[in-house]
């Protein structure tokens, strides 16, 4: 089998008492696009900047294409690593024009340099402004051109780090998704930083969810928001409800019934996870009648106590019968009056159980 594009290995580096990047390991193939995700400070620009080569690391090995680029002790200078980067503080060559921005880092003749810079203008949504100078450009037009200096000289690996984050939505998913399609068919490989869980689950082929310096899970999109590792993780992706409980001979109780917990000894204090969208409500029986069960389990009787409506979808809070809190999400279709009685039932495949 041939090397992976890039190939991260035990990557670790410290300040001080901080370790900013702990054992990061990472694979990425030609093409693919993998998101490093996490909350500010989880060593997420810290991860590229080692990579770009602009950070030596304290230990930990890179390889391009097979070959080692760094390892702790020698070091490829980051100008000879055929790596690209377009990091959030970028700036333009302020006496050079735009096409001039992009044929910058470009080899081979003017003409072919000068198609190149021109079709990639294109594909940023600037055609038209090679001639202009860097001042005469707004922040986001300037961002732009930085993008399409990163992708033309068709580095083997790109790095991101929230690139499009000051562009407005509309432009953005329209640059991204360009941007992300040239670099594809370049067969480079992309790892991009972003705390944007949609934006990460959009474009990723894998994302590796970041925390404390650790990559605490790594998966495709519907992996990784179908089997967090853990209640954080569940919950950076979208609001939780939390159930607690506790192990009584393999089995947790809740107000949905009982939950298998096996592996887990008495007593074991747990939380029950399930997603606002998840919860499903029986709109048949408006709460009357004796407790339904079905294949997913107990119904629980619950008052409507807050109902919000967001356009897409309502945001339903219901109480239960012993006080707590739930949210469940629904299309927006639906927007109950406060106090409408319902039952409520929490499907098993869609609830998460996790030590606390
Ligand atoms: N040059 C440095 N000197 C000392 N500490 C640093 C340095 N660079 C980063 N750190 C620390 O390392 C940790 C990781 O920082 P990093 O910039 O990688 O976070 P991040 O995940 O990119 O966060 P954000 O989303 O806010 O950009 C932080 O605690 C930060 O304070
Ligand atoms: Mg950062």
């Amino acid at each position: 089998m041939s090397n992976p594009r890039l190939k991260i290995r035990n990557l670790s580096l410290r300040f001080g008492e901080r370790v900013a990047a702990d054992n990061i390991n990472l694979v990425l193939q030609p093409s693919q696009v993998t998101c490093l995700l996490g909350p500010s400070g989880c060593g997420k620009s810290t991860t590229l900047r080692i990579v770009a080569g602009v950070e030596p690391q304290d230990c930990g090995e890179i390889y391009l294409d097979g070959d080692l680029i760094c390892d702790g002790l020698t070091t490829t200078p980051p100008e000879h690593r055929n790596i690209g980067m377009m990091f959030q503080d970028f700036s333009l060559f302020p006496h050079l024009n735009v096409l001039e921005n992009i044929a910058f880092g470009l080899r081979g003749t003017r003409v072919s340099c000068r198609h190149r810079s021109e079709l990639i203008l294109e594909r940023v949504n600037l055609s038209g402004y090679g001639s202009k100078m860097p001042h005469e450009l707004s922040g986001g037009e300037q961002q732009r051109v930085a993008l399409a200096r990163a992708v033309a000289p068709r580095p083997k690996v790109m790095l991101l780090d929230e690139p499009f984050s000051g562009l407005d939505e509309r432009l953005r998913d329209n640059i991204r998704d360009e941007t992300l399609k040239v670099l594809r068919e370049d067969g480079t490989a992309v790892l991009m930083v972003t705390h944007s869980p949609s934006e990460a689950m959009k474009m990723a082929d894998e994302i590796a969810l970041m925390r404390n310096g650790k990559i605490i899970q790594k998966g495709a999109p519907y992996t990784i928001y179908n089997s967090p590792v853990d209640c954080e993780a569940a919950a950076f992706f979208s609001d939780i409800n939390v159930m607690e409980s506790s192990v009584e001979k393999s089995l947790a109780q809740t107000p949905f019934g009982e939950f298998f917990a096996p592996g887990h000894a008495d007593g074991t204090r747990l939380d029950i996870i399930i997603r606002p969208q998840h919860i499903r409500i029986d709109f048949d029986r408006a709460g009357r009648g004796p407790s339904p069960t079905d294949a997913m389990g107990q119904a629980a009787r619950a008052t409507v106590y807050r109902a919000r409506f967001l356009g897409q979808i309502s945001i339903i809070d219901f109480k239960l019968e012993d006080g707590l809190i739930l949210t469940a999400s629904v299309p927006s279709v639906f927007l109950p009056k406060v106090g409408t009685l319902f039952w409520l039932l929490a499907p098993r495949k869609h609830c998460y159980v996790f030590p606390k």
